[in-house]
C-alpha cells in the first residue's frame, strides 16, 4: 500500500478549481454545515413552497423556485424582478437563516470577495430532466458583489461560458456540497444547468436543490 494508491482511489476532484478570472469552484465547501442546511431549507419550503414560474414569453420553467431573504427573484408575464413579497402568499419571503448567510459569506471570502452580505437567496429545485438555459444574472442593482451558488442533492452539469451568449461554455460537474462563486470580471458570464440526469441522492432523494445568493440592493 503506497501513498500513491490512496491518492488515486481518493477524491480525484481538486478541492478548488478556477473556472475563469473571478470564478472559482469550491468542492465540498458546504459539507460541514449540511446537517443545519437541510432542516433550515425544509422550514423555508413549508412557508414558501416551490412553484414553476412563467417567463415573460409565456413558457413555464422546468426548474421550480422559491426564495428566502429580504427580496426574492420572481418571473411572470410582466418580466423578471426582485420583490419583497411572495406573490403566491402575499407575505414577505421567509428570512434568510444565519447558517445560510454565513455559508455564502464564507464561500465568497474564500473566493477573494470580502464582506459579501447577500439580501436574496433564490432556491432552485431540479427534478430529472429539468434544466436552466444559458443566462446572465443581471436583475441585481449591485454587480460589485459576486454570485454564490450552493449545490445539494443529485449531481448536475454546470455550464459556464463568457460575456457573450455565443461563448462556448465549459462543463463542470457540481455535486452535493459544492459551491461555485463568480464575480469581478466574470460576474456577468452566461451560465446554466444541463438537463438533470436521473438518480437517487442519499439525503435529498430524486432531486437537486441549488441555493443562489445575491446582493440585490
Ligand atoms: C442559477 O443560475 O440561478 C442556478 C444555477 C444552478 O442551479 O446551479
Ligand atoms: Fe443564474
Amino acid at each position: 500500500m503506497t501513498a500513491d494508491l490512496f491518492e488515486t482511489i481518493g477524491d480525484a476532484r481538486p478541492a478548488r478549481e478556477t473556472m475563469a478570472e473571478g470564478a472559482v469552484l469550491l468542492r465540498g465547501f458546504a459539507r460541514p454545515v449540511e446537517a443545519e442546511l437541510v432542516p433550515a431549507l425544509r422550514v423555508i419550503i413549508k412557508q414558501a413552497p416551490f412553484r414553476n414560474l412563467v417567463t415573460p414569453g409565456g413558457h413555464t420553467m422546468s426548474v421550480a423556485m422559491t426564495n428566502c431573504g429580504s427580496v426574492g427573484w420572481v418571473s411572470d408575464r410582466r418580466g423578471y424582478r426582485y420583490d419583497a413579497i411572495d406573490p403566491d402568499s402575499g407575505q414577505r419571503w421567509p428570512a434568510m437563516p444565519p447558517v445560510l448567510g454565513k455559508l455564502a459569506a464564507d464561500a465568497a471570502n474564500e473566493a477573494g470577495f470580502e464582506r459579501f452580505a447577500p439580501d436574496a437567496c433564490l432556491i432552485n429545485r431540479y427534478v430529472p430532466g429539468a434544466k436552466l438555459s444559458l443566462h446572465q444574472d443581471k436583475d441585481e442593482l449591485d454587480f460589485s458583489a459576486p454570485i454564490v451558488s450552493v449545490s445539494l442533492g443529485l449531481p448536475a452539469v454546470f455550464l459556464f461560458g463568457g460575456l457573450r451568449r455565443s461563448d462556448t461554455p465549459r462543463r463542470y460537474r457540481l455535486e452535493h456540497g459544492d459551491v461555485a462563486v463568480w464575480g469581478g470580471p466574470s460576474r456577468l458570464f452566461f451560465h446554466g444547468i444541463a438537463p438533470l440526469a436521473d438518480g437517487e441522492h442519499g439525503v435529498l432523494g430524486r432531486q437537486r436543490i441549488n441555493l443562489t445568493f445575491r446582493k440585490v440592493r
